[in-house]
């Protein structure tokens, strides 16, 4: 048994791109890499609050729409201005063909810690 909560079905995703889910009432984006890496992100960018999921994904990132901020889909951190400030990124895992997110950890703020520790 998974730790976390349904997000979706894997095929509900695109090939390369991403969705919005609602759990608990809070929205996260679903997003499939060009690897086809599976990410849980909050759904809602840190610069003007806009849908993360409606935005381009490319070289495993995804773009802002409004104003074209990009964040890391491994650690959340903006890769461009405007947006300053880290989104969250939840760890996932895939069982039975379908997508769980542990919304308990921001397994983005972990890995750029420890990747700061390593410099
Ligand atoms: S709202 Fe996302 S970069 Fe401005």
């Amino acid at each position: 048994m998974s730790d976390g909560k349904r997000a979706c079905a894997l095929d509900e995703l695109p090939d390369v791109g991403a969705i919005q889910v609602i759990i608990d009432g809070d929205a996260y984006a679903i997003v499939r890499d060009e690897e086809g890496g599976i990410h849980a992100l909050e759904d809602r960018c840190t610069h003007a609050e806009v849908a993360l999921s409606e935005g381009e994904v490319e070289d495993c990132s995804i773009e802002c729409w409004l104003h074209g901020s990009r964040f890391d889909l491994k650690t959340g951190a903006p890769l461009e201005l405007p947006a300053v400030t880290p989104v969250r990124v939840y760890p996932v895992s895939v069982e039975g063909g379908e997508v769980f997110v542990d919304l308990t950890r921001d397994v983005g703020g972990e890995r750029a810690s420890a990747a700061a520790k390593e410099g």
